[in-house]
């Protein structure tokens, strides 16, 4: 099971029928409401198998039946067993409550049975909340809400439904801080400092600058909105800065230098920086990318997109995947092997796990009292792609996500 420990005793769905209102970006510590999210790998749940994840501080159970995954709030009707502490099923279409026995249909959370009273008054009336979902590019895709599902196209970072885009996930993993702190600097470039001696840039022997100085001083400048019909987000070119592949300081008498892995005048600039794009969409996933080094063997035409879901306060889940252009089923077999054998573990083990330090080293300072998002944080003109992400999610959002039984 799939379960922070400190997760709180009931996570329920809520059911919340009033109008959609967006909600502040720092009320929103358990993510938005009414939005699409991915829940999960699509090859993490089988035939027959239940999971249970929580996802935005709701306990949910899973079931794939004939192909198809279903999923209902993890928590019997009757007394409130959580399913998943003994999943019980007699029929591939139902799950059955360990303790007294009350049945489910897992398609649509009907109470179809109650082995001590056939007659039951309540069968056919009382139901688990059923959430929508779609599987979609090798995810499982749920909906946390309570309006009419919008498409979900409107909230996954562009073209990653896209036809001939091939799509390979390979990771999923839950990290100890809240969905924000990955949010804020999710392909901020500033960050890139924390990357220099990764395995990755080794091994694209690139010359990534140590940190980039913004040129003017409105930090919102060389962010560029997305707010017309799709996702709503924003898009960061990276071409507005000054780049800087070496610091040099002095404490105490002492000097200090700090260099970015390899010297730009040895080695010719092989990053994309001329078209890559980093755009980061409501609820909370990027796409970045071409990604990397110059087209071809290197990987430089793949697309990076990434997610932080949120699970609860105080965690998020981190979902990777990669994907490129294909013209036939051969390139996209072709992507899916060098993926799946390079590029996973380059990514993964070469960079991405840098994000990941970084993000649960920050966790203790934003959970702690009274250090809510700019309150004690020293932001700056180079923190702009922070700030676009906060406006743009604060003014998009489909609603805020509370606790069951919290204050809306
Ligand atoms: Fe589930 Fe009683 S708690 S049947
Ligand atoms: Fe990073």
């Amino acid at each position: 099971m799939n379960k922070p420990a400190d997760v709180a005793a009931s996570n329920r769905p809520l059911s919340n029928t009033k109008p959609v209102k967006p909600c502040a970006y720092e009320e929103a510590d358990l993510g938005f409401r009414n939005h699409w999210y991915p829940a999960m790998l699509s090859s993490h749940i089988r035939e027959t198998e239940f999971k249970t994840l929580t996802i935005l501080g709701e306990d949910i159970l899973f079931k794939r039946v004939d192909g198809i995954v279903y999923a209902v709030h993890d928590e019997c009707a009757h007394r409130g067993f959580q399913f998943s502490a003994k999943p019980e099923s007699h029929t591939k279409n139902t799950v059955t409550c360990y303790f007294h026995g009350f049945t489910y249909n897992i398609k649509n959370g009907e109470l179809i049975g109650v082995p001590s009273d056939p007659s039951s008054k309540l069968v056919g009336k009382v139901k688990l909340h059923s959430y929508p979902i779609q599987e979609a590019k090798g995810l499982i895709f749920i909906f946390i809400g309570d309006i009419e599902p919008p498409p979900l196209s409107d909230d996954v970072p562009p073209a990653f439904l896209d036809d001939t885009m091939h799509i390979v996930p390979f990771h999923q993993e839950d990290v100890h801080a809240n969905w924000r702190v990955a949010a804020d600097s999710a392909s901020e470039f500033n960050h890139v400092f924390m990357h220099k001696d990764d395995l990755l840039i080794k091994y694209w022997k690139q010359p990534l600058p140590l940190v980039e100085m913004p040129k003017g001083d409105n930090p919102y400048e060389g962010y560029v909105p997305l707010e017309g019909p799709g996702p709503k987000g924003f898009k960061d070119v990276f071409r507005e800065v000054i780049p800087v592949f070496e610091y040099q300081f002095e404490c105490e008498g002492e000097k200090g230098v700090i260099r970015s892995a390899f010297d730009p005048k040895e080695h010719q600039g092989t990053m994309n920086l001329g078209v890559m794009e980093g755009i980061l969409v409501l609820p909370c996933g990027l796409r970045i990318g071409p990604w990397g080094a110059n087209p071809g063997e290197m990987g430089g035409d793949y697309y990076h997109y990434e997610w932080y879901v949120p699970i609860d306060e105080t965690h998020h889940r981190y979902i990777i995947a990669w994907g490129k252009y294909v013209a036939n089923a051969a390139e996209a077999l072709k992507v899916e092997h060098d993926v799946r054998t390079r590029w996973s573990y380059l990514e993964y083990e070469g960079f991405n796990k840098s994000d990941v330090l970084a993000n649960e080293g920050t966790q203790r300072a934003y959970s702690a009292p009274g250090y809510a998002f700019g309150e004690k944080e020293n932001l700056s003109r180079i923190d702009g792609y922070c700030l676009m992400w906060r406006r743009m999610a604060a003014k998009h959002n489909r609603g805020r996500q509370v606790r069951y039984g919290g204050k809306k």
